[in-house]
């Protein structure tokens, strides 16, 4: 079912006063991966605007036309607004400053990052190779934030209020805005080019730097992490395979992982719009 619903530039500032070191249930190891999507995520949706940008004025389709000036407004401020934590975890010794400049000198920025080398590479071996690998690529890590945000709706301890409530509202109003932009770049990407192994390449590039760079910035902040309690961390390190990696999040990210291997995949085959409308139908910036 196409989607018809204008994307929405939402500009708020979240308040980040008084979250505790250990925000995700009083666990480093849950915590310290969901703090490495503070890096991640900032400089990865940078990617995501300069890549999507390269075919925007090429775009015929008048709703998709403004879905990327959304999208792109969307990504900017949740890159910002993930940004503006890096204060506190500064505060808590946690140093993401060096996680940060090591990301985007391997992945982004450096000479021989994987962008420039990719993106370069491609386009001398075709025109526009590299620059349509980087918009599957994008489409991919669209995917994996789509998956993630309706596992967050279906979590049962997002809901637990041992996770710092200012943490719990950034996280869902992050999600539903995911939930909201989620087709834009496979939109894109399609008109552009629909072959098949193009999306594919893609998304297997996604699923390998994304993960490998989440659990980069995870052992990086255990390794900062002055306040660790070494006689807690097997039971830490259980809870998060049991509860994220085995548990409900982990059963449902890899079904809808799989999902995007179907030749005719669109995501909105993903039937999970209503959470996002939900979610924003009581905010005062909903
Ligand atoms: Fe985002
Ligand atoms: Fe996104």
């Amino acid at each position: 079912m196409k989607n018809n619903n204008e994307i929405k530039v939402r500009n708020i500032t979240f308040s980040f006063d008084k979250v505790p070191k250990h925000w995700v249930l009083d666990n480093p190891i849950m915590t310290h991966f969901s703090n490495s999507m503070h890096i991640v995520f900032p400089s990865g949706e940078k990617f995501f605007i300069r890549s999507v940008r390269k075919f925007a004025k090429e775009i015929k389709d008048n709703k998709l036309s403004k879905d990327i000036k959304g999208f792109c407004g969307q990504e900017g401020i949740h890159s910002r607004e993930h940004e503006r934590f890096w204060d506190i975890m500064e505060d808590q010794g946690l140093n993401p400053g060096r996680f940060e400049k090591f990301l985007n000198k391997v992945a982004f920025s450096g000479k021989l990052s994987m962008e420039n080398v990719l993106v370069k590479g491609l386009n001398k071996l075709s025109p526009r190779l590299g620059d349509k690998m980087s918009l599957s690529v994008t489409a991919g890590l669209e995917h994996y934030t789509a998956i993630l945000a309706n596992a967050l709706f279906n979590e049962p301890f997002s809901i637990n209020d041992k996770i710092a409530p200012q943490m719990l509202e950034l996280m869902f109003w992050h999600a539903s805005e995911e939930i909201e932009h989620k087709a834009v770049c496979f939109d894109v990407l399609r008109e552009v080019d629909d072959s098949y192994i193009l999306r594919i390449s893609g998304y297997s590039i996604a699923s390998v730097v994304l993960w490998l760079f989440l659990g980069v910035g995870q052992v990086y902040f255990i390794s900062q992490d002055k306040d660790i309690d070494v006689k807690k961390l097997p039971a830490n390190i259980q809870q998060f395979i049991q509860e994220i990696v085995f548990g409900k999040t982990g059963q449902g990210l890899s079904k809808n992982m799989l999902s995007y291997f179907r030749p005719n995949f669109h995501p909105d085959d993903i039937d999970d719009r209503h959470l996002a409308e939900m979610f924003f139908s009581n905010k005062s910036y909903g």
